[in-house]
């Protein structure tokens, strides 16, 4: 063993002067002549390494130097501050260990030069190391730290909800269909939500933070088939009840990833002006008001219509900061909203509409607590009324308004890191044409 300590490269700066080791991965290697500068990667952060051939043994010196890219290394020495240096520290190497050394015959896949997409997500299980995937991932884990801190801290209990269902809460042309046993079919959750209604008469306030599975035949730059929603569910809750909720969790979550991501929002080169503008109050407005606007930037689109993409990305041209558009036509949303009680044609939901063209990242609303009503929807969406039995036994007994939302991890993700496309922002995406590695 060494009397070596084993440091993060992360913990460099209060270990200076310290005879310490970095384990990580040949991130990239310059040399010329009698000094070689490996750059280590180890998860934590990326250092400069300094070996002089006349401080090094010449077997050190050379396996360093003939070190290929993404070989798994050990390297021994102290470090010590350097303002030009990334990361802000450097190590003067004493001595190194190379524990697998990738062969020249099978070299690194990804190199410094440019790689078509398909190729990188062809390779995704290595293309998660590269510096910009890495800051991505960093930001989302913030993102999903902060989701839970605020609802933890806000009285809502976890409670989540099962991935096999055995109907669906999204409408039926998304759902995925599995075998289960003996001749019986479930499906693949599309949303937690009716669930977490069961759970909040229980808790009173809850919230299910999951995978959600969407058969989107669509090939879009905001759909994954597969994604995480962190959902919560209020009793004795309404619509306004949901809009306070979806903007202080907003500005909390990008609250935390300006205090904590400052680097990795620099890797991705993110205008973080953009982000600091996104505080409370954000602008409320009406499905009318939306289409009146969008109608005058010219849109085709009409009044009962639902929004496509390109309808968000013109809505949210109008606003620095995220806008609630609230109270959408019946007949676009989801059979469980609530209808207005002075215009039934509208439901008492609302979505949030990102910032710079990032398009819904909350959905949600009031629910129909009355229990005729809610069977009537049910009827008419010719939903299967057994699979919904025990729904709508939660407005037999002691039926309560009630409001939630869900929010996609994904978009949110891809919208505070600015992100062209959603496939970036988990780790191994699922997609209509993407089910691998
Ligand atoms: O608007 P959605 O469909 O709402 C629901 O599922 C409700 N049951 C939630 C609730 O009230 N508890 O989806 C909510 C959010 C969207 O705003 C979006 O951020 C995300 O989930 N989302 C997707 N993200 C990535 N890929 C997809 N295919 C998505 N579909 C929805
Ligand atoms: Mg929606």
């Amino acid at each position: 063993m060494s009397d070596y300590r084993r440091i993060t490269i992360a913990q460099a700066g209060s270990h200076t002067g310290e005879s310490v080791e970095i384990a990580g991965w040949l991130y990239n290697l310059r040399k010329s002549g009698k000094i070689i500068f490996p750059l280590i990667r180890d998860g934590s952060g990326i250092m400069q390494c300094v070996g002089l051939k006349s401080s090094l043994s010449e077997e050190c010196f050379e396996a360093l130097k003939n070190l290929t890219q993404e070989s798994s290394v050990i390297i021994r020495g102290k470090c010590r501050a350097e303002q030009r240096a990334p990361g802000g520290f450097e190590m003067d190497i004493e001595s190194a260990e190379i524990v697998q050394r990738v062969p020249e015959e099978t070299p690194y896949p990804i190199t410094p030069k440019d790689h078509g997409i398909e190729f990188l997500f062809d390779h995704r299980h290595l293309h998660l190391r590269s510096r910009r995937q890495h800051a991505i991932l960093k930001i989302r884990h913030e993102i999903i730290k902060a989701i839970r801190d605020y609802f933890d801290s806000n009285g809502f209990t976890l409670v989540d909800c099962p991935i096999f269902t055995p109907a669906a809460c999204e409408g039926t042309t998304t759902l995925f269909e599995v075998d289960y046993f003996e001749d019986e079919k479930v499906y693949l959750t599309q949303s937690g939500q009716l669930y977490n209604e069961a759970t909040a008469m229980a808790f009173g306030k809850t919230y299910c933070f999951g995978p959600t599975f969407r058969a989107e035949k669509s090939k879009t730059r905001r759909h994954l088939t597969e994604f995480w929603m962190v959902e919560p569910e209020m009793a004795f809750a309404t619509l306004d009840d949901v809009k306070q909720h979806a903007e202080e969790l907003i500005c909390f979550i990008v609250g935390r990833v300006l205090d904590n991501r400052k680097t990795e929002l620099g890797a991705l080169e993110r205008d973080i002006s953009k982000l600091e503008a996104i505080k409370t109050p954000f602008p409320r407005i009406s499905y009318d008001e939306a289409v009146e606007i969008l109608r005058r930037k010219g849109s085709e689109i009409v009044w009962g219509g639902d929004f496509g993409g390109t309808d968000e990305t013109l809505l949210s041209e109008e606003f620095d900061r995220p806008v609630m558009v609230d109270k959408y036509p019946t007949q676009v949303k989801a059979f469980y909203f609530q209808p207005d009680e002075q215009r039934p044609e509208v439901a008492l939901g609302v979505d949030v509409i990102a910032s710079e063209g990032y398009g819904e990242v909350i959905g949600g609303g009031q629910r129909i607590h009355d229990y005729n009503l809610l069977l009537q929807r049910i009827q008419e969406h010719n939903l299967p009324p057994e699979a919904f039995q025990w729904y709508l036994d939660l407005r037999r007994f002691g039926s309560v308004p009630h409001a939630g939302f869900g929010m996609g991890v994904e978009r949110t993700v891809a919208w505070l890191c600015g992100l062209e496309h959603i496939r970036e922002t988990i780790a191994f995406p699922r997609m209509l044409y993407r089910t691998r590695p």
